[in-house]
Parts: structure tokens; sequence; C-alpha cells
């Protein structure tokens, strides 16, 4: 009889056949920045995670980096009175996200940071494009993210992360890099950007809200598998290093069809909603959360993803330090 049981007979023997181990090398950590000094402002929907002043960002980048956590992902929360139509202020020289990327880099040039280009936070709309008579346009979103992505190169961004979902803007992007001396700086692409709702406690840490409709002319319809692997074939045509899904846990199955389709690294985003539940049920101990934790970053792994974007990512490596 064959007996699969003889291969978890003991601790040792299935560590010995594990296919699959998060370890802090896979793992980025998001985090969310404010300008001012001194400032750590929680966010209430994802307990343990807060808004960073710049001099309080690079405490935590130290701390995170003494823990073995090397990679990290920014996001600015940025007041109302600098947002406009064309979010102008996002490839400003004096916007607090250009400063911190400098400074992180200056303190850390070891570290890998990873940028967001994105008009959101910096819209007065909250949208990810152009918005004109309603619509998202395109290809003039598109020269925004170009300046963008040209700022944050300078600043010394490691990998930009186009997180708008616009047609055509990772060839867009790599070519004005190219131009630019930036030939270095990859670009890890939000590929199969879904629009879901799962997303609702980061408009909230970074107050990026659309202020009328969704997002649902860009972004993809959750019910779709096999539209993701159009957009994935456009992505790596256009030069994209990684490609991302996103969110992570309620689509596992597009991380292993990209997974099993592409030679380049796939990554997956274990977004803001996804925190929250295991946060939530947690806290009302229905869940043992440190084993959800490690079960459910494993599973991401398992399905494909060699990169995990996670707000669980500090806490990892907490854990694995012991
Ligand atoms: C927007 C952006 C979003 C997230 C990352 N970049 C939200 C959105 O598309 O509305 C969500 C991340 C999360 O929920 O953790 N450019």
């Amino acid at each position: 009889m064959r007996r699969p049981r003889r291969n978890r007979k003991s601790e040792n023997i299935r560590k010995l056949i594990r296919e699959h181990e998060v370890t802090v090398n896979d793992l980025v950590y998001p985090l969310f920045l404010t300008n001012g000094n001194n400032k750590n402002e929680p966010i209430s929907s994802m307990p343990g995670i807060s808004r960073y002043s710049e001099d309080n960002l690079l405490k935590e980048i130290e701390n995170c980096m003494q823990l073995g956590l090397h990679t990290f992902i920014l996001f600015p929360h940025i007041p109302e009175a600098f947002k406009d139509k064309e979010a102008s202020y996002s490839y400003d020289e004096k916007n607090i996200y250009l400063k911190c990327i400098k400074a992180a880099k200056r303190n850390f040039p070891e570290t890998t940071i990873i940028t967001d280009v994105a008009m959101d936070p910096y819209s007065s709309d909250g949208h990810d494009g152009l918005v004109k008579n309603g619509k998202i346009l395109n290809d003039e979103t598109i020269e925004i993210l170009c300046k963008i992505a040209l700022a944050q190169a300078h600043a010394g961004a490691d990998i930009i992360g186009p997180s708008d979902m616009m047609d055509g803007r990772v060839g867009a992007l790599r070519s004005v890099l190219d131009q630019a001396g930036f030939q270095d700086v990859s670009i890890m692409s939000y590929t199969a950007k879904y629009a879901s709702a799962f997303y609702r406690p980061f408009r909230d840490a970074l107050d990026s809200a659309p202020k009328l409709g969704d997002k649902k002319t860009y972004q993809m319809d959750p019910a779709n598998q096999a539209e993701a692997l159009i957009e994935a074939e456009l992505d790596y045509e256009e030069g994209a290093d990684f490609l991302m899904v996103k969110p992570a846990l309620a689509y596992l199955d597009v991380v292993k069809l990209l997974y099993d389709h592409f030679d380049i690294p796939i990554a997956a985003y274990n977004v803001s909603g996804e925190y929250a539940m295991i946060k939530a049920a947690a806290s009302n101990g229905w869940i043992d959360e440190k084993k959800v934790v490690l079960e459910l970053l494993t599973s991401i792994k398992r399905a494909g993803a060699k990169v995990i974007i996670s707000y669980f990512a500090k806490q990892f490596a907490q854990y694995i330090k012991g």
C-alpha cells in the first residue's frame, strides 16, 4: 500500500520534504509617509501600521533592517491642498515622497526602494488617471506617469511600480527611463490589478478614494482570469522586470497562471483589506494570528509568487527572529 503519511511522520522529515518556505528575502514591507517631523499616525483600519514623517521613516527602516528586512515599497499621504487634477505635486522637487526616497537611499544605500508610480495620492479626483468629462484618459495619463517615474528615478528609486493600469505604460516608462540614462532602474508592473473592495483600508491610509465613480474602467474585473494573460503578455513585451498580481489571497489562481506562463519573477500584493481581516479576527481571539500569517504567506509563495508584498512582513521577520 502506498502510505503518504510515512513522509509526515516527524518534524524532521516534514522539513526534509517541504516544498516551499517563506524567508525575509521574499518579503517587501509597505511604508506610508506623511509630512512634518516626529509623526507616527496609526491607521485605525490597519492595526500596527502608521504613517511616518521622514525622521521616523528612517528609524523604521533601521528597525526593519535589524530584523533582516531590506526591501520597502513607499506610499505618501498628501494633504488635500497639494492635490490637483494633473497630480502635479507628484514630480515637484519639494514633494515629501521624493525627499524620503533620497533620505532612505542616502542613509541606507543597501536597501531596495520600490516606488508607487500613480496619480491617485496627488489627484484631486482620487483617480489613477487624468479625468475629463467623467472619463479616465489613457495616453495623457501616461505622459504624467513618465514625469513621476523620472522624478523617482532621479531621487534614487531602485524599482518603480506603476500601479495605475493604463494601457501601454510599461513600454513608455521603460523608454523614458532608458533615454534619461536610468537603464538600471527596474519596473515592477502591477500587471493584473483587480478592481477590488480589499483596498479600502489603504485608501483610508492615503485619503485617496475616488471622489466620483470607481476604478472599473482601468482595474480588472474580479471575474476574469484569462484577461490577466493579455495584461501579462503586454507588460512582458514592453519590458517589465516583475509581474505583479493584486490582491494576493483572493487571486492565487492568477498568481499560479502567470507563474506557469512567464519566466520573470511574479510578485503578489497581500493588500490592506486582507491584512485588516486577519487583524480583526485575531484581536477577537477567533484565530491564532501567528499560525494564520505563516500559513497565508506560505500559500502565496506556493502559488508561485517569489516576491510577496505584505503588511505582515515586519511581523514575519520578528517571528523568525523568535
Ligand atoms: C493605487 C493603489 C492602491 C493600492 C496600491 N496602489 C489602491 C487603489 O488602486 O485604489 C492598494 C494597496 C492596498 O490595499 O494595500 N495606485
